[in-house]
């Protein structure tokens, strides 16, 4: 197999989930870590297991089931992934954007995103969701970049714009649906880090002076592909934890878990009002 994603490799999963599914999917959604029961609300579901599908990179973190539900909610055709790849796993940076491509060749105009994530704002705390307004590609600002290698030009530019990565017009959506819902929607900058180990006081310290509200292990690959390609992108943190800056808390992948189980109704409720307003 190529180093780089192929259009050939992209276009013979395409072909394959199309043969299996009745509906045209416009929207797609990643659910994150301890997030992916939203699932379960889709109706007229086809599932796929990753397994399933050729090439498809599968995940092997706890929290993440691991397939597509590809259906209906709030009457929308969504493409959905029960889990998904980070990095850490050992996947090359650039296979972490294959799942998006090939949303984009199924004809997918928008990309809700999200994620686990620690708090790095001082008032942000576990359970809060947070609207992502902006991120820092920290990894990318040394070459690990999701676009690296050859440009697919049928797909988008080699030189992609990313001053609006996150879509104005689905912020706006995004803050009615949780007013609407009662849920209060935090917002800020998520920093993407490559993981596994969660960061050290200095770290934190170095990241929240860098302009970071929220900190985690994913998206921001999977947004850059999504805007190479022309989708929109919504993308919101669960809060999962406090980032540890003074030294005395300890964090754990169980926490993440858990506090998914109180982020994914206000979730539940904000996705499905911003896809009633899509
Ligand atoms: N740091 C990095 N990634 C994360 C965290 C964190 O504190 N919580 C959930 N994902």
């Amino acid at each position: 197999m190529s180093e780089f994603i192929t259009l050939e490799q992209i276009d013979q999963i395409t072909e394959l989930i199309r043969g299996k599914i009745k509906i045209q999917p416009e929207i797609g959604l990643i659910l994150g870590s301890g997030l992916g029961s939203l699932a379960e609300a889709v109706e007229e579901a086809v599932i796929i297991p990753y397994a399933d599908i050729p090439t498809w990179p599968v995940s092997t973190v706890v929290g993440h089931a691991g397939r597509l539900v590809i259906g209906r909610l709030e009457n929308k055709p969504v493409f959905v992934m029960q889990g998904r790849i980070h990095y850490y796993e050992g996947y090359k940076i650039t296979t972490i954007g294959l799942p998006v491509r090939v949303m984009q060749r199924l004809g997918i105009h928008s990309l809700i995103v999200t994620n686990a994530a620690g708090a790095v704002h001082p008032d942000y705390v576990p359970g809060d969701l947070m609207l992502i307004i902006d991120h820092v590609n920290l990894p990318g600002m040394s070459g690990l970049n999701p676009l690296y290698g050859p440009n697919l030009d049928d797909l988008g530019p080699r030189f992609p714009d990313m001053s609006q990565a996150y879509d104005r017009k689905y912020q706006q959506f995004a803050r009615q649906a949780a007013q609407e819902a009662g849920v209060e929607l935090r917002e800020g900058v998520y920093v993407f880090l490559s993981g596994p180990s969660f960061e050290s006081p200095a770290d934190l310290r170095f990241l929240r002076t860098i302009g970071a509200d929220a900190v985690g292990m994913s998206t921001v690959p999977e947004t850059i592909v999504a805007r190479h390609g022309g989708t929109r992108v919504l993308g919101i943190s669960g809060i999962s934890n406090k980032a540890n800056l003074d030294g005395n808390t300890p964090t754990s992948h169980e926490e993440v878990l858990e506090a998914g189980q109180v982020i994914v109704p206000k979730l539940t409720a904000v996705i499905r009002g911003v896809l009633r307003r899509m």
